[in-house]
């Protein structure tokens, strides 16, 4: 086979980007063999020139200058990993309308800017792929793109961040504490350089945003996502989840449903839910994901793998940098196609079952005040768990499936009773 030389430009060689040269140094022959295509990086944008990288690439071809590598005639292809918004933005539509070719796992940014950035592509004729940019490792970018394109996906539910996923498998299993586990998760790779972004429920977003994009073709950005993380959940809630038969996860959803009306709406979500042990997302553990996808025709299929971490994460990039530089030979690139304004469920129909964990006075006629504003509200009653604690009692409630609305109102009630004195969590409940 003849061999084609492709020269890449890598912006940024942190976790991800530095297990991305060690891959391709150990990778080079064997791909070369296979397809043809002689990868090599000639250029590599850092921010810090004096950092110590060692990898096994010369100095002289480091700069801190990354526009120098963007539309330079002499580089074919241009993979960011960087992160964050500006200057990646910049510098991926001045890659894009040169003719190069993108390979990115930036998540942050094509949740915020997808539709320009895929626009720019199109219209330039080039590849943008993002393989990485949603579970790490799994592939589920271009199952969606591809073999899913034709498929009427109802629903994608999934745990996609690692760090969050890491940190509560720590504290559930080796009871850790949450600093630990989280300082852990850093050193490990798994967090972003802003922990925060992991923690609060912004990088799920994200990629929940990218995944309803992908699945039903409307634009979602990460401002229509309703995230919410898991920096609240204690080590109790876990116990008391546990002996409900449940664990805790950050959970990501994405769902399309027709309205009253016959309208097509999206819902797209991150919360930490209540998950029955018997699911079998309850037995994703440590920094894995999983991602559930729901359609009419297939029914349910299941991704799961490694969901952060430099070489998984660098496996997803090379596999788009072969994709990529392959469609660069024959003159084609992916393409998402249009993207319509979504309508967004909204919020006042949303439904689900919920965990209440109230503190209350240990008092004769408490339970039934208590169960009185569930009732007046509508909210049924699944299950109920008492705990003496001296003067006070624990009650832990699981509500039937009701109106988030309802329920939200019923705290308010609850909150409001002279005889309760902490509603300590509330948290959604999904069903087998
Ligand atoms: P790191 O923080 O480890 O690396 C970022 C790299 O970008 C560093 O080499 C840094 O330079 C360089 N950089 C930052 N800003 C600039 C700039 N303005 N000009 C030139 N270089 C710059 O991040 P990761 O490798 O962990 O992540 C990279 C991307 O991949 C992010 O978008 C992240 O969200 C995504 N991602 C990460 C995963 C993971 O598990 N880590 C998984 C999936 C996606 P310097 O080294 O000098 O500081
Ligand atoms: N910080 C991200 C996570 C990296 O923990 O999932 C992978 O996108």
């Amino acid at each position: 086979m003849k061999s084609s030389s492709i020269r890449i430009g890598l912006l940024g060689c942190g976790n991800v980007g530095a297990a991305l040269v060690h891959l391709l140094a150990e990778q080079h022959d064997s791909v070369e063999r296979r397809t043809g295509l002689n990868l090599s990086i000639e250029a590599i944008a850092v921010k810090d020139l004096n950092k110590n990288r060692s990898i096994p690439l010369s100095d002289e071809i480091f700069t801190d200058d990354a526009s120098s590598i963007v539309g330079n005639p002499e580089i074919n292809l241009i993979v960011e990993v960087m992160g964050n918004i500006e200057p990646a933005r910049e510098l991926i539509l001045g890659a894009l309308n040169s003719g190069q070719p993108v390979v990115t796992a930036n998540k942050e940014l094509l949740a915020a800017h997808g539709a320009e950035l895929y626009a720019a592509a199109e219209n330039s004729g080039v590849d943008l792929l993002f393989e990485a940019a949603v579970a790490g490792a799994i592939p589920i970018v271009r199952p969606l793109r591809e073999s899913l394109s034709g498929e009427p996906i109802t629903r994608i539910r999934g745990i996609i961040n690692g760090t969050t996923n890491f940190i509560l498998t720590r504290m559930a299993q080796d009871g850790a504490s949450f600093d630990e586990a989280l300082k852990e998760a850093q050193e490990l790779g798994f967090a972003e350089l802003d922990s925060t972004y992991d923690v609060e429920g912004y990088d799920a977003g994200a990629k929940v945003a990218i995944i309803a994009t992908l699945a039903f073709g409307v634009e979602v950005t990460s401002e229509d996502v309703q995230h919410e993380g898991i920096s609240k959940i204690t080590v109790d809630d876990m116990k008391f989840a546990n002996q409900l038969g449940y664990c805790i996860k950050l959970l990501a959803v994405a769902e399309r449903k027709a309205n009253q009306e016959g309208r097509s709406e999206v819902g797209a979500r991150v919360y930490p839910a209540l998950i029955p042990l018997s699911h079998p997302l309850a037995a994703v553990n440590g920094s894995f994901n999983a991602v559930f996808v729901e359609g009419d025709a297939v029914g349910e299929l299941m991704f799961y793998g490694p969901g952060a971490g430099g070489r998984p994460t660098a496996s997803a990039v090379f596999g788009d940098v072969i994709d990529a530089s392959g469609n660069l030979q024959r003159s084609h690139g992916a393409l998402i196609g249009a993207l319509d304004k979504p309508h967004m469920i909204p919020s006042e129909n949303l439904e689900s079952a919920f965990y209440l964990n109230l503190k209350v006075e240990d008092q004769p006629g408490v339970l039934a005040q208590v169960t009185e504003v569930f009732g007046n509200h509508g909210v049924s009653i699944q299950s109920m768990e008492q705990e003496g604690m001296g003067s006070e009692a624990r009650l832990i409630f699981i509500t039937h499936s009701s109106r988030e609305k309802d329920l939200f109102s019923t705290l308010e009630s609850l909150r409001a009773l002279n005889v309760v004195s902490d509603v300590d969590s509330v948290l959604r409940v999904i069903g087998d």
